[in-house]
């Protein structure tokens, strides 16, 4: 199957009360392993792309990688999604270059900055029957180098979301909710629970329109620990449990964004094999373990978390 956009996914999983995983790839292992956990559970995917990815890995080399496994995969369908595009050029580069769908994250702009941002890149990518996603609601924690202060996040603001989504034409909304990027998202002994009320108002202003989560990583305490102790200083990491997002996933959210647990779970894997055989160098050997640790803990979403798998 070719990629598609996510138009179809989402108003499957609106009625459903699912939600689509966005994982953030990098590079082969990691796009391997997320394809395949959805290929075994029959799970539709977004995978998407930051600035960051795009400069570490080159814009080619991760739509062929992306291109490589929907081959693999022929029967899920595939997303290719820009995460975090922070201006038109880098969006038309990415609708020109063979994604399927772009977020433009305006949400740092004015409201009317930001309205009339996303508005140009709806323009542009419906014109080439590309999907948009855009913000409104500032999340905490770092994205693509830009460190967003807890006391400069802000909640989305259910007033606004009527005049955004009409004026700008967007397709999604990522709105803020008290999650946030990254694996520092609650104080050690705060209690982490997200603003409900707002998604419902939200959904009640915006009845069947699918709604995104970012910064929805759990952090799960075992690869933290795993970190810690093979050398690691992570202390006080802490996500969004997932009852929560499970939650969120049977009310209007349909997309949520997953990309810190899968680094976790990589760089936790190959902290404590090199603890454990010292004398390896091959990257195969270490890659190995960290690729099939991902492809669990996507399963693990999938099945426990977003509830699409079977949904493909
Ligand atoms: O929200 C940001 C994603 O986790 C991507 O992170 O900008 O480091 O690629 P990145
Ligand atoms: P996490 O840092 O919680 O994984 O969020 C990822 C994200 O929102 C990507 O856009
Ligand atoms: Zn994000």
């Amino acid at each position: 199957m070719p990629l598609v956009t996510s138009k179809e996914m989402f108003e499957k999983a609106y009625k459903g009360g699912y939600a689509i995983g966005a994982f953030n790839v990098n590079n082969m292992e990691i796009v391997q392993a997320i394809t395949e956990a959805c290929k075994e559970e029959k799970a539709p995917v977004i995978l998407q792309v930051s600035k960051g990815a795009r400069a570490y890995a080159n814009h080619t080399y991760l739509v062929k990688l992306v291109e490589a496994a929907i081959i693999e995969c022929p029967d899920i369908p595939v997303v290719l999604h820009l995460d975090h595009g922070p201006d038109f050029e880098t969006c038309k580069s990415c609708i020109d270059g063979g994604f399927s769908s772009v977020m433009i994250d305006g949400s740092s702009n004015s409201f009317k900055d930001n309205i009339e941002l996303t508005k140009k890149v709806v323009e542009y990518a419906h014109a080439h029957g590309v999907v948009v996603e855009g913000e409104l609601g500032t999340l905490a924690g770092i994205e693509d180098d830009v460190k967003v202060e807890e006391g400069e996040s802000s909640y989305t603001r259910p007033e606004e979301v009527e005049e955004f989504v009409t004026k700008t034409g967007v397709d999604s909304l990522a709105i803020a909710i008290g999650t946030s990027h990254g694996a520092y998202k609650f104080k050690p002994g705060s209690k982490p629970q997200l603003r409900f009320d707002i998604l419902e108002e939200v959904s009640r202003r915006l009845p069947g329109f699918p709604i995104v989560l970012h910064g929805s990583s759990s952090v799960p305490q075992n690869y933290v620990e795993m970190v810690n102790q093979f050398g690691g200083a992570m202390p006080g990491a802490i996500g969004v449990p997932e009852d929560q997002l499970r939650h969120a996933a049977s009310l209007s959210v349909c997309k949520i964004n997953i990309d810190s647990d899968l680094r976790l779970a990589m760089t936790g894997t190959i902290r404590k094999y090199f603890a454990e055989h010292p004398e390896k160098f091959d990257p195969r050997d270490y890659l190995k373990p960290a690729r099939a640790n991902i492809k669990e803990l996507v399963r693990h979403k999938l099945i426990d978390v977003l509830g699409c798998a079977g949904k493909a």
